[in-house]
Parts: structure tokens; sequence; C-alpha cells
């Protein structure tokens, strides 16, 4: 795609994803490199403007990581965060050095002044603090334009070759002013016009697979989560009846959820596509009898998925292209962007099909972060209840039940978690809680009913706030909506006599059970 673009070369920070969605908020297209590309490549692919992140090392240390000179003579406008304020002082002849006091959290920052960096900021305004290290002094041509209680050159630039350093992080929420100082820099200084958005995007990405696919047959694994729901309205408003989707239920999703997909990608819905639902219920809950190993569980739902999709894919023949539903944390913590080398090998790149016979892949999301591909979804006119899906992991509700799965605990699970849902909706809380869920825990217990004895199992209730779903806290859920919960389970779903709210939060729990 042809478009001004940003350029974020990462040191290693922990917000290097944060810096790039965050550029993109202004409108402006980003993507994220590593400090070791080379120069040239970046040269080559004339961004309008470059964003060095911040970082764990020292710049003056030996093996810490730097870049060349020359970086600052492009004529590009560079901004400097953090690590990378230090760096470029320091590569230009300024003083970096070990700070005094170390500065960390919400810091009260003084403008001095006027910058172009910091047009319409307040001239004291709270920004995000966290370093060991400071520039003491300024390269030579930069003036400063920023200092703390503790930090004499909270920013400094030189207007005349456009470089900006920030000691502090714009990109992070708690830093008032951030996504202003950031849209200074790329829609100001770099002068981007900001035509990255995403009525755009569709048009162009409609454009590019009707031109790579022509008569071309493509298949598609449609799970009903957003991502590979996006992947095939978009590949299906492109290129018609010559895409499949092969939507395969495994009978671990959650109620009723095969007939929801099956209604919208199917032939009642609203697509012109190729719709395959394979009812694989039966197969998978052979598979998994007797197993209660975790693991195990993950791995045989995962294999027997790819074994159906085969199946499907064989009876089809050959096709040209196969669709995946990639994102851009995927590329980045897949370590193919960035600095976060192998962190994960994402599900959507592992679990590719051998034996499927197909020339190419085709990744319409790949550029995209998972706020972009709702707007994108929204944009094809996909139903907002498919848009704003809570994230379901793919080996469904097999990771819910704790242990061996059966088909009546499947039914157990299904029943308790539409109740849940359905007052967590009532109670109008749907849109505060990151996840929600309901899970069966292994346990049975004695409770009486009515005046009988009964034996059975406990539902746990899961409910977490979470940003990225690395860390998360149980939300604090109305003591009045967990009663009224916990009472529609035991009197509407059988074999069920008690209800848990699960307060772990992650870590040391995970967010699934298993
Ligand atoms: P955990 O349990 O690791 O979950 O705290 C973090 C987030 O990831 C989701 N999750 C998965 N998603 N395939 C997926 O696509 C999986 O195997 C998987 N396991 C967990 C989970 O729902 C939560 O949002």
């Amino acid at each position: 795609m042809d478009q001004e673009k940003v350029i974020v070369i990462d040191f290693g920070g922990q917000y290097n994803q944060l810096v790039a969605r965050r550029v993109r908020e202004c409108n402006v297209y980003c993507e994220i490199f590593s400090y070791r590309t080379p120069l040239q490549e970046i040269a080559a692919m004339k961004p309008n403007g470059i964003i060095l992140t911040g970082g764990p090392n020292s710049c003056y240390e030996e093996e810490a990581p730097t870049y060349q000179k020359e970086l600052f003579e492009l004529g590009i406008p560079v901004l400097g965060l953090c690590y990378g304020a230090q760096l470029m002082s320091f590569l230009l002849g300024g003083r970096v050095e070990r700070a005094p006091v170390r500065e960390y959290g919400k810091t009260k920052v003084q403008i001095d002044g006027t910058s172009p960096l910091f047009s319409g900021v307040p001239k004291t305004t709270v920004c995000w603090m966290s370093h060991f290290d400071y520039i003491s002094k300024a390269a030579p041509g930069f003036s400063v334009t920023a200092h703390t209680a503790d930090c004499p050159v909270a920013a400094a630039e030189d207007v005349k070759r456009q470089l900006y350093a920030v000691q502090f992080h714009p990109e992070v929420l708690h830093t008032q002013e951030g996504t202003k100082i950031l849209c200074n820099f790329v829609r100001g200084i770099c002068g981007c016009a900001g035509n990255w958005r995403m009525d755009y995007f569709v048009e162009q990405s409609i454009r590019e697979i009707r031109k790579k696919v022509g008569n071309g047959r493509v298949l598609c694994a449609l799970s009903g989560g957003v991502d590979s729901s996006v992947a095939a309205v978009m590949l299906s408003k492109a290129i018609g009846s010559q895409l499949t989707c092969v939507f395969v239920d495994h009978g671990l999703l959650r109620k009723n959820e095969g007939d929801e997909v099956e209604a919208v990608f199917g032939p009642q819905g609203n697509y012109e596509l190729n719709f395959i639902r394979v009812n694989a219920q039966e197969r998978f809950y052979v598979k998994l009898a007797g197993v209660k190993e975790p693991e195990r569980k993950r791995k045989i739902i995962g294999e027997e998925f790819i074994r159906v999709f085969e199946e499907e894919a064989q009876k089809i023949g050959s096709v040209d292209f196969l669709v995946q539903g990639t994102i851009y944390p995927d590329v980045v913590e897949s370590g193919l962007g960035g600095e976060s080398a192998g962190i994960k090998s994402h599900h959507n790149v592992g679990g590719l099909p051998d034996c499927v016979d197909f020339k190419e892949i085709i990744e319409p999301l790949r550029s995209l972060f998972k706020d972009e591909v709702r707007k994108v979804g929204l944009e094809l006119g996909i139903p907002e209840y498919l848009v704003f899906r809570q994230p379901f992991p793919g080996p469904g509700l097999g990771v819910r039940i704790v242990g061996d799965v059966t088909a009546e605990k499947v039914r157990i699970v299904q029943d308790a978690d539409a109740v849940f849902r359905e007052e967590i909706a009532c109670a109008g809380l749907e849109q505060t809680i990151g996840q929600y869920f309901a899970a069966l825990t292994d346990m049975r217990s004695v409770g009486v009913m009515g005046d009988e004895r009964t034996y059975d199992y406990a539902v746990a209730l899961r409910a977490v706030n979470t940003v990225d779903f690395m860390t998360a806290e149980a939300a604090e859920i109305p003591f009045g909506v967990l009663q009224k919960v916990m009472g529609r389970i035991i009197n509407e779903v059988g074999g069920v006599n008690r209800v848990f709210y699960d307060l772990t939060s992650k870590p040391p729990g995970t967010i699934e059970f298993e």
C-alpha cells in the first residue's frame, strides 16, 4: 500500500507495540522494526518519521543496543523516547549518565519555551517516567524544552535538524498529553495528513485481494472468532463464491455458538460464500474420553481440528490460497518485527495444516492491531455482537472443563455460562468486564435440594479485567448479581449444586483453567 508511514525502531522497550498503536490512533500508519534493521533498509522505506523506543539498557555501555549516527542525517524527523532520547543525545555529543535519583511513575513535567512537539500542551503536565539514566547535558545544537524536579533535560530538540528527544513515555496513558504529543510529532512535525483510515484500508485490501487471487480458489478456516470472521468477510466481499469457509464445530463451543456462526455465514446469512459446517462433536469427545492432563487435551483438540479441516479440504480438492487471520501483534510476538523475538509462536502460524494443497497464504489482517480489526469488522458490516466478542480459546470449553471432557459436562458448562452471560448483560456490565465465563471444576460435593441429598458438580465463575491478557484482576461484580447467577444456575442447570466465584488474579492464576 502506497501511503505515509512512521517507523518505530525498537530497542527492547516494554511499550513498543503501544507506541505503534498510539501513532495509528493519530491516523498514521506505523510499523515496528528491530534496532538491528540496517539503515539502508529503513531509508528505503521512505518513512515520514522515525521514533526510537525505550529500552532496558544504558546507552553508554559497550554492549548496549545502538544505531548508526547517520540515521540523524537522513533529513527525516526523529523522535527519541526514554532510551531512544538518551541514545540520540549520546550519539550526537550530549552526556548521558546514571541519575542521582531514579524517576518512576507519574511525574510533573515543566515545559520550557515553545516547541512544536508541545503545541497545545499546558506548561505543567503529568508524564510517565521510568528511567535510571538521564541526559545530564543536551547534545550540541539542541535546546532544552522541558525539565522535572529531578531531571534537567526531560525534553530537548534541534528544530533545524528535526530531532526531538523526550525522557518520558508519551505512549503510556498515564502521560496526560501523550497522544497530543505523538500527534504533534507525526501530524505536525512529520507532516503526515493522517490517511490511515479503516474505510480506506478495506477498500485497498479488497482491491489487492482481487488482483492477487484472480480466478483462483480460496479456503478459509472460520472459527467464529473476531479475526477469522473479519478475514472471511473481507475475502467474501472481494471474491464472493470463489471463497469456501470451513467451520468445524468441535462440540466445545459456547451454547448456540455453532448456530450463530452458521446464521451469519451460512446459506441463510449475509454473505455470498460457500460455507461448510462440520459437526465433529462426536469424534472430539471420543478422542478426549478419559484424558485429564490439560496439555494433552489441548494437543488432542488442536490435532483433531487439523485432521477434520484437512479432510474437508481434500474433498474440495486443490485450492490456490489459504486464508489466515494473523494480526500484527502475532507478527511482532513471533519475532518477525521489533525486538520481542519469539515470545510465542502463535497458534495461527503453528496450526497450519501440512497436507492441504495450496499455493499461497493470504493474511489480510497482518498489519492490524486488534482494535483496528474490530473497526474493519464494523466497516464491513459484521454484526456488533461478533465484532466485540470476548476472546475465546481455540480449544474452547475443553480448557474450561477441569479433568476429562464428556458431552454431559459440556452441556453443564454451556448452560451455566449462558446464564452467567445473560445476567452480566442484564446488569449492564458487559462493557466493563474484560472477559467472563463459567468453568466446570472437577469437584463434586454433597448438597441438599428439596429434601433430597445431592452429590453434584461445582461451577466456577470467572470474570477478569485486563489490559493485555498477560496480567489480570478478578472483576468486582456486585454481590447481588453473583447471587442471582448462583440461584439461576442451581435451579436451571442440572448436575450442579455449588457455585464459586474465582478471585484469583493473573499471575499467579491464568485466565483459563487449563
Ligand atoms: P490464559 O489462560 O493464558 O489466557 O491466562 C490468556 C488469554 O488467552 C486466551 N487463550 C487462548 N486463545 N488459543 C487462543 O486462541 C488458546 O489456546 C488459548 N488459551 C487461552 C484466553 O481466553 C485469554 O483471553
